[in-house]
């Protein structure tokens, strides 16, 4: 099949909302995020136990609130009743944690664009993909650019694709890019990857840009390697350094 996948979004995205200037995956952290600047945010998305779509990066609650165990064994309730600010400085204490709801009003409200890493408790897979891209395609009907779903769960994806085919997809590679990943795009039908900085080369790069589909690289905190990789046609970069590698001064 002839494909030319196009990159309809932002160049520069903010990792987890605003990197580590803010407490990660909150709505404070994509506030700082649009203050700076960036037009998109990449956040990462799991089920509550009552299967509420809800920001969160880890399968425990541990690092990143005052609560204990597996995030997915509370309620929205139980899990709103916890702090996901004040491990990160006493000016975000009593963050909460967001619902996807609560962050598309946000994105929409501010013409922000999204990149949802679909990130399952394990085990979760198939289910996160199928609720989070429904509720996805629910939230964002009116959107100007729907959401980017990613995931290295190509389960999840797979239930994505079932759910909302018309969402964009794109594939995460933890390490070393699998030598089969054009069968996998296809299989998957995702517009492009989202790699690991580490593994990226500029022959890769090209390889992948003249398949006709999209690279996007995460995390660069170094605007010599953001001008590096977007000179190689890269298209989309991660970043957490918000505040000093600004879409503004590229
Ligand atoms: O989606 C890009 C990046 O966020 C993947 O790694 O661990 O930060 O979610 P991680
Ligand atoms: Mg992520």
């Amino acid at each position: 099949p002839s494909l030319n996948h196009h990159w309809p979004y932002p160049a520069l995205i903010a990792h987890r909302g605003a990197g580590k200037i803010a407490p990660e995956n909150t709505l404070a952290a994509i506030r700082v995020g649009t203050q700076n600047g960036f037009r998109m945010m990449e956040y990462d998305v799991k089920l509550s136990r009552d299967a509420v779509p809800v920001l969160l990066h880890d399968d425990q609650l541990d690092r990143t609130s005052n609560g204990q165990g597996i995030a997915s064994r509370l309620t929205l309730a139980e899990l709103s009743a916890l702090d996901f600010g004040a491990w990160h400085s006493s000016a975000y204490s009593g963050e909460p944690i967001p619902t996807l709801s609560s962050i598309a009003a946000f994105t929409l409200a501010n013409q922000v664009h999204s990149n949802i890493e679909i990130k399952p408790t394990t085990g979760d897979e198939a289910e996160t993909g199928r609720r989070v891209a429904l509720a996805a395609q629910a939230l964002w009907a009116q959107a100007s650019l729907p959401p980017l779903l990613s995931s290295f769960s190509e389960a999840a994806l797979e239930a994505a694709q079932q759910a909302a085919p018309t969402l964009p997809r794109a594939l995460l590679i933890e390490e070393d890019v699998p030598a089969d990943w054009p069968e996998r795009l296809e299989r998957l039908g995702c517009m492009g990857l989202n790699l690991n900085d580490r593994f990226v080369s500029q022959a890769l790069v090209q390889a992948i840009r003249q398949k006709g589909y999209t690279v996007a690289v995460w995390t660069v905190n170094e605007a010599e390697r953001v001008r590096e990789l977007l000179d190689w046609g890269c298209n989309g970069i991660f970043t957490d350094k918000v505040t000093t590698i600004r879409p503004d001064t590229l």
